[in-house]
């Protein structure tokens, strides 16, 4: 069998509801998941063992990442095997082109898309649900990658409810050099809290308001933008303050809003359409910006070829 080649797609929070911190080290969310297409490849031909390897064509630089046991996309390949009694091997190579550590789910991205690419080339046969469960032990975010489009998370962020979305929204995506560790910004936002809470009450119970899930159905981006909320949004500002100059470039250069993306540094400003975004990208690449233009919503981690 020839290589089975599968792509996953990063994602934004159009809202990210933080509760307190849980004994087990994670926070109960409501969050609003959108699958934008920036996509991850992975590439999974047969071999007697597990091996990975980074694509150094990829558009984001991988020398550095990790091709050992700790990484993700072995960590998935391996439980999927152990949970079918699968004990073929696979060659994977990852192609990369969603930021690492940029708050857009690029490690869960390859996960879900080595779920996928292994059941296939493995003929384990193991439902979108099954994989989505097995996800679900790999990261919070990884359910999200296989399933795509745009939904609801609850528990940590593995628990999903599909909803709709009314047409095609455009975005923007600057990137940084730097990336922000996940559990820094969420530790960030419990100190800011325990410091503050004379001021601030007990954290808040995680909930999304109905108006942006009505005005996500609606595709109606006027809408939509006031409603786009990020409780690790201050965190990350307070970590790399340069961010919140860069928010106001991008509304100045004509989004209707910008958020940092999850746990950041990557900021999504939202377009009227797609000539706007193309716009705002040409005015952010001109002013030296790493960005991306993409739509949404995007599928899940399916076959390409
Ligand atoms: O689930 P995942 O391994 O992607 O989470 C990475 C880290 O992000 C966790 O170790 C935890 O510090 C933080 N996290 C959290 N609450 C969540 C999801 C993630 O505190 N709901």
């Amino acid at each position: 069998m020839s290589a089975v080649i599968v792509r996953a797609p990063g994602k934004i929070n159009l809202a990210l509801s933080v509760g307190p911190l849980a004994d087990d080290g994670y926070h109960p969310l409501a969050t609003v998941f959108l699958a934008v297409g920036l996509y991850e490849y992975v590439a999974a031909e047969p071999a007697d063992t597990l091996q990975l390897e980074f694509d150094p064509a990829s558009a984001i630089p991988v020398a550095d990442l990790a091709t050992d046991d700790s990484n993700l996309v072995i960590r998935a390949a391996r439980l999927l095997a152990e949970a079918t009694g699968c004990t073929a091997g696979a060659r994977l190579r990852v192609k990369k082109n969603v930021p690492i550590a940029g708050g857009m789910g690029g490690g869960s991205a390859d996960a879900a898309a080595t779920l996928v690419a292994c059941n296939e080339l493995w003929g384990t046969n193991l439902t979108r649900t099954d994989l989505e469960s097995l996800a679900a032990q790999l990261g919070s975010d990884v359910p999200f990658a296989v399933s795509g489009g745009a939904a609801i998370g609850t528990g940590r962020g593995e628990q999903l409810a599909r909803t709709l979305v009314g047409g095609e929204l455009h975005w923007v995506l600057r990137f940084n050099d730097r990336g922000i560790s996940t559990p820094a910004a969420y530790r960030a936002l419990d100190e800011h809290r325990a410091q503050f809470a004379e001021h601030l009450g007990p954290a808040p119970i995680p909930e999304v308001d109905p108006a942006l899930l009505q005005a996500l159905r609606a595709g109606d981006v006027g809408a939509l933008a006031p409603q786009l909320v990020n409780d690790l949004q201050a965190p990350a500002l307070r970590m790399r303050p340069e961010l919140v100059a860069a928010l106001a470039a991008g509304e100045r250069a004509g989004a209707l809003t910008g958020i940092v993306s999850g746990s950041g540094p990557t900021l999504a400003f939202l377009a009227r359409d797609a000539q706007d975004a193309a716009a705002i990208a040409e005015r952010l690449r001109g002013d030296g910006h790493r960005v991306a233009q993409v739509s949404s919503p995007a599928e899940g981690a399916t076959r390409c070829c």
